[in-house]
């Protein structure tokens, strides 16, 4: 069974110091399209997927697409992931769905938008944790708020992390990973300017302070060759910009285990159909464009594997199931 909980997948990348991409999808080519990438270079993957994705899939068609995802990859081990859940029972409802993990956004109220309180994130990833844990079921929080408003998802005011209330939030929620807030944002336009740097100086210190794995939002690259490849086609994308690959690597050094990237796929999905509605107009076979548009995707998530140093560490563990994960979690 190819299932395994983020946890496991991060504890074993956090022990190793390498960083696993969580890739977000709403459709079978952006699932096969990971995991073509994930046997292709031996990489464990986290496949997520937002609540905008659960509805606009009507969340039983992505339930089935990520469990052939497991069925036909029986060596790799895969989390299927809730991104950015909002409530308790968004949890459930994944929980219900199967997967393996899940994340409770309690930095936002749950409008997904507005900035909560510190005692409102504790009390909300509180009782999460007490559900899924039960469960077998390993939970991501945040704590800080990225930048920029994404199809409802994000607040549009920044809070970096203040790392010693990550410390204490950690121990008072009793998390398995934390996202924090060190200056990324959602979407494809991260920066204003030419500036693109980071708060490491915040990743050092909450590294120093909290041992669980911490999590990257907000962090595609924004590649230029797929915004001009977009331009080139008919797109509109001038200001886009994203974290650069070295960034992601040095934060992996200093601590990132798990990378968030929604943007970059859709960029690479976006720049492959529009070139072959240009190139190719007399084309009107979906498998034409959504097959091309799957293999820029692949190529896009090899790179990222490598970049990430995901490759190679699909076999160094077995996944764990949600009875021994309940077991793991009673026992602590
Ligand atoms: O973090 C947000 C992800 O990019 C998901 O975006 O809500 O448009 O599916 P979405
Ligand atoms: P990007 O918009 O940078 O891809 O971030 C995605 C993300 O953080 C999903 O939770
Ligand atoms: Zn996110």
């Amino acid at each position: 069974m190819a299932l395994a909980s983020c946890k496991q997948i991060l504890e074993e990348a956090q022990k190793k110091c390498y960083g696993v991409g969580a890739y977000n999808v709403n459709n079978m080519e952006q699932i096969q399209a990971i995991m073509t990438a994930a046997k292709e270079t031996n990489s464990p993957v986290i496949i997520q997927v937002s609540r905008g994705a659960l509805k606009y899939s009507n969340s039983t068609y992505l339930q089935y697409l990520m469990k052939a995802a497991i069925i036909e990859n029986p060596d790799i081990p895969i989390a299927m992931h809730l991104d950015h859940g909002n409530s308790l029972e968004t949890v459930i409802k994944a929980i219900e769905l199967g997967f393996s993990s899940v994340m409770i956004d309690g930095s936002l109220m749950e409008d997904g938008k507005t900035i909560s309180t510190y005692d409102y994130n504790v009390k909300v990833t509180r009782s999460v944790v007490e559900y899924a844990h039960a469960r077998g079921v390993s939970v991501e929080a945040e704590i800080g708020t990225l930048g920029g408003l994404e199809d409802g998802v994000g607040s549009d005011r920044v809070h970096l992390t203040e790392p010693k209330l990550a410390k204490k939030f950690v121990d008072e929620t009793n998390v398995d990973s934390l996202a924090i807030a060190i200056g990324t944002s959602h979407g494809a336009y991260k920066f204003k300017g030419t500036s693109t740097n980071l708060a490491f100086d915040i990743l050092r210190e909450v590294r120093a302070l909290i041992d669980i794995p911490i999590v990257l939002h907000g962090a595609s690259s924004v590649p230029k060759k797929l915004i001009n490849e977009i331009n080139k086609y008919g797109g509109k994308m001038s200001d886009a910009a994203g974290i650069p690959v070295e960034s992601l690597q040095e934060a992996i050094k200093l601590g990132i285990t798990k990378i968030n990237v929604d943007t970059d796929g859709r960029l690479a999905i976006t720049a492959a159909i529009r070139k072959v509605f240009t190139e190719c107009p007399e084309k009107f076979d979906p498998r034409d464009y959504l097959g091309q548009a799957r293999s820029e995707l692949t190529n896009l998530i090899v790179l990222k594997m490598n970049a990430f140093g995901t490759v190679n560490h699909a076999n160094d563990y077995i996944p764990k199931g949600f009875e021994e994960m309940k077991k793991l979690y009673i026992s602590k």
